[in-house]
């Protein structure tokens, strides 16, 4: 995959600034391609933090695209609201329902990419039967919930499968990515948080992550 830059989409959850809105500016004056958003809600994990209008207003000034990750049950819900803002991609996770192929469709009816997201214990072949219905996966390398977690290289093997089934679908991955953990993985894309965001200088974290493929 030399030939395609590695994507990084920024999550802003934890932050030098303890200041969303700063955060979000900041990470506008980067080569960031993405803005990540995390959306907890109480439920599927144990902390719960925005609600859609924070949200919405964290975001009034933001020029990146986003790419929304819900770690929340009620699914149906949430994606309503997070389709208002347009997202590139909404992520769900595989464990949070049974009705996986209507939470595809239902993306996909508001012209939104869809991905799925699994935990560190979540197998690969559970994704098997949605791969060809969806544009990204998102493999946790932490357990979801808390950002500035430690990398869980269980999380190596899984890109790894991936990758093997050679489908035309984006490889992300979230969780304690940094420096020297990009260079584990074998992905598309990369969600990195505290790295980038509690350094002093966030353009050059991201250079870092980006120069790190190949
Ligand atoms: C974990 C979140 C991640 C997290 C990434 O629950 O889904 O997006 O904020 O943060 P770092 O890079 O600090 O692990
Ligand atoms: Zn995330």
């Amino acid at each position: 995959r030399w030939w395609m830059r590695l994507k990084v989409s920024v999550s802003f959850i934890k932050n030098k600034y303890n200041d969303v809105k700063k955060t979000i500016e900041a990470i506008n004056y980067t080569s960031a391609d993405y803005i990540h958003v995390d959306i907890m809600d109480g439920k599927f994990v144990e902390d719960k933090n925005y609600d859609i209008n924070e949200v919405a207003l964290f975001l009034r000034e933001n020029v990146k695209p986003l790419d929304v990750h819900l770690m929340c049950c009620d699914l149906e819900k949430y994606i309503v609201e997070y389709a208002d803002l347009m997202p590139k991609f909404i992520t769900f996770h595989l464990e949070a329902t049974d009705k996986v192929n209507e939470m595809i469709d239902m993306i996909h009816s508001y012209g939104i990419k869809c991905g799925i997201s699994i935990k560190p214990n979540t197998s690969v072949k559970e994704l098997l039967p949605y791969l060809n219905k969806i544009e990204l996966v998102l493999v946790m390398s932490v357990e979801p919930g808390k950002g500035g977690q430690k990398f869980m290289p269980i999380a190596i093997d899984k890109i790894n499968e991936l990758r093997k089934l050679n489908k035309n679908i984006i490889i992300s991955i979230d969780g304690g990515i940094n420096d020297e953990t990009v260079r584990l993985v074998n992905t598309d894309m990369v969600v990195s948080g505290s790295y980038v965001c509690m350094s002093d200088n966030f353009e050059e974290k991201i250079n870092k992550l980006k120069k790190n493929i190949g």
